[in-house]
Order: C-alpha cells, then sequence, then structure tokens
C-alpha cells in the first residue's frame, strides 16, 4: 500500500473546529485476524455521535469483519483474535469488565441477510425490548418501531402472522425495527438495502436521516451513490486496510489517495 502514509493525516479530517464532535466509537491500530490471518491491519478512525459514517470498499477487503468487531458480534466466531484498542465512549470494548451482552443491546446491528425470528411479526419487536425488562406498552412500542422502519402500513392488519411470511424487503425492514425497538445508541447496519427496491431503499435513507439525531449510525454499503447521498463521513477499505476516512463530500469529490478516486468514480471493485 504505497500511499497508506496518507492515511496518517487523516483522522484530522473529521475534527470540525466550531463543533465539539463525540466519538461514540474510538478505534486504535484495530487489527483482526482469523487464525492468525490478519483481515483487518492496524486500522485507526473513529465514529462521531449522530452522524453517519459509511464503510465502503471491494468484496472481501474487510468491511464486515470490522463492523462486527463493534458490537463483538466476533466473538462468535472461533479462531478470531483482535489486537489495539477500540473505545465506547470512555470504556474499553473489550475491557475484561465489559459485558458483550450488553454492548450488543447499547450497539446494535442489522445485518445483509434478513434473519427475523420465526415468530409473529409483533413478537419479533417485543420479545428482546421483553426480555430486557422494557415497562412501557409493548403495543406502543411495536407501532412505533415499525412506523420508524417504514414497514407499519404494510403489517398493521397482521401483527400476529409469522415474520417469515415476509417479503425479503419487508423482513429486512423489520429487522431494523427490533434493532430500533432496543433503542441503542448506535446502529451498525451491513448492506442493509441490498435487498431491498428503490422504494424501500429511499424509505430506509430517510429513516436513517431521522435517527441521526438520536443514533450513531455505521453503514456498510457497496452503493456509491448510498454512501455519498446519506452518510458524514465516509472510511474507504482495500485489502483489510483503511486506505482513506474522512467528510463524505471531501471522500468523494476531492479524495487525497488516488485508489479512493479510482474506485468511487467506479474504475475498479
Ligand atoms: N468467519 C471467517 N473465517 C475466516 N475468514 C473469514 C471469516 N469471515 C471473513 N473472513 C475473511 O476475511 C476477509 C474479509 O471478509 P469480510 O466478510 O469482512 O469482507 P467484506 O468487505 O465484508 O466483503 P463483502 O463486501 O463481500 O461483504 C476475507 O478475506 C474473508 O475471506
Ligand atoms: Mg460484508
Amino acid at each position: 500500500m504505497p500511499e497508506l502514509a496518507a492515511v496518517e493525516n487523516l483522522s484530522a479530517n473529521t475534527e470540525h473546529p466550531e463543533a465539539i464532535l463525540e466519538k461514540a466509537l474510538d478505534l486504535h491500530e484495530v487489527s483482526i485476524l482469523y487464525s492468525g490471518n490478519p483481515a483487518i491491519n492496524k486500522v485507526s478512525c473513529h465514529f462521531l455521535r449522530n452522524k453517519i459514517t459509511s464503510i465502503i470498499g471491494p468484496s472481501g477487503c474487510g468491511k464486515s469483519t470490522l463492523l462486527r468487531s463493534l458490537n463483538r458480534m466476533n466473538d462468535f466466531i472461533s479462531g478470531v483474535t483482535l489486537e489495539g484498542k477500540i473505545m465506547f465512549s470512555s470504556e474499553d470494548l473489550y475491557g475484561a469488565e465489559v459485558d458483550p451482552v450488553e454492548v450488543r443491546r447499547r450497539i446494535g446491528m442489522v445485518f445483509q441477510k434478513p434473519n427475523p425470528f420465526p415468530k409473529s411479526i409483533y413478537n419479533n419487536i417485543a420479545w428482546g425490548p421483553g426480555i430486557n425488562g422494557h415497562e412501557g406498552s409493548k403495543d406502543e412500542l411495536v407501532e412505533r418501531s415499525l412506523k420508524q422502519a417504514a414497514l407499519w402500513d404494510e403489517v398493521k392488519d397482521r401483527l400476529h402472522d409469522s415474520a417469515l411470511n415476509l417479503s425479503g424487503g419487508q423482513q429486512q425492514r423489520l429487522c431494523i425495527a427490533r434493532a430500533l425497538a432496543m433503542e441503542p445508541e448506535i446502529l451498525l447496519m451491513d448492506e442493509p438495502c441490498s435487498a431491498l427496491d428503490p422504494i424501500s431503499t429511499a424509505h430506509i435513507e430517510d429513516l436513517m436521516f431521522d435517527l441521526k439525531s438520536r443514533y450513531t449510525i455505521v453503514i456498510v454499503t457497496h452503493n456509491m451513490q448510498q454512501a455519498s447521498r446519506i452518510s458524514d463521513y465516509t472510511a474507504f477499505m482495500e485489502l483489510g486496510h483503511l486506505i482513506e476516512f474522512g467528510e463524505t463530500e471531501q471522500v468523494f469529490t476531492k479524495p487525497l489517495v488516488k485508489r479512493t478516486e479510482e474506485y468511487v468514480t467506479g474504475r475498479f471493485g
């Protein structure tokens, strides 16, 4: 990676002089290895509170691996090791005193392939908050979450049908609603729109804009238009390295690294 040195200056790119922007997650030289083979190499970057950050890059470059490390989902894969440090506000995300279950409640995740529980639409939403001691009205929570995910109108008359009978796009919005019902602080989304039609995709993008005031969002996407439309910051990765990281407009219109320019203009990938 001859141009990797450029990365050293990049963290300054997201520092806004006139505002104090809080880092929801701050990565210091994070490497992730599968059975000793590195998939992520010394990545340092941060995800700012109430902002949307896109992670882009060619297939296999490590986007999902990095995203999963942000809420300790990689813990479920045997042979994974993580080096470096990820700070979640002032806590070390991998510190011995940290409860990974609590981490996943506070940092929710939506996967590329929708994975509804084999339960009713209603219970897909209500179950998680229920076991976490949610005290308010379940009906209200279900309605609010489904509305936030732009699914309510389509399912309000069949809330007790199986979620598995929904279309793929509807299942994905249900999974987003399910994640939101847990009221996480950070929402991680791994190609959440890849199974959606353009109208559902537009709904989800509008939703992300609305959610920004309360959540920090990190989204992996292969859709360059989507990244440039919705995100405040963009991280471009290749072969496990962070090549460029900065404000989205800068990354897309004035990239510092030639490889970024080639990727965002579709010349490879
Ligand atoms: N469970 C695993 N065990 C071993 N290697 C893995 C595992 N998951 C991913 N990898 C490897 O890590 C590298 C990064 O994979 P990852 O899935 O993070 O890429 P990605 O950027 O999300 O790709 P895509 O855009 O295709 O989803 C790849 O070389 C992949 O083969
Ligand atoms: Mg992936």
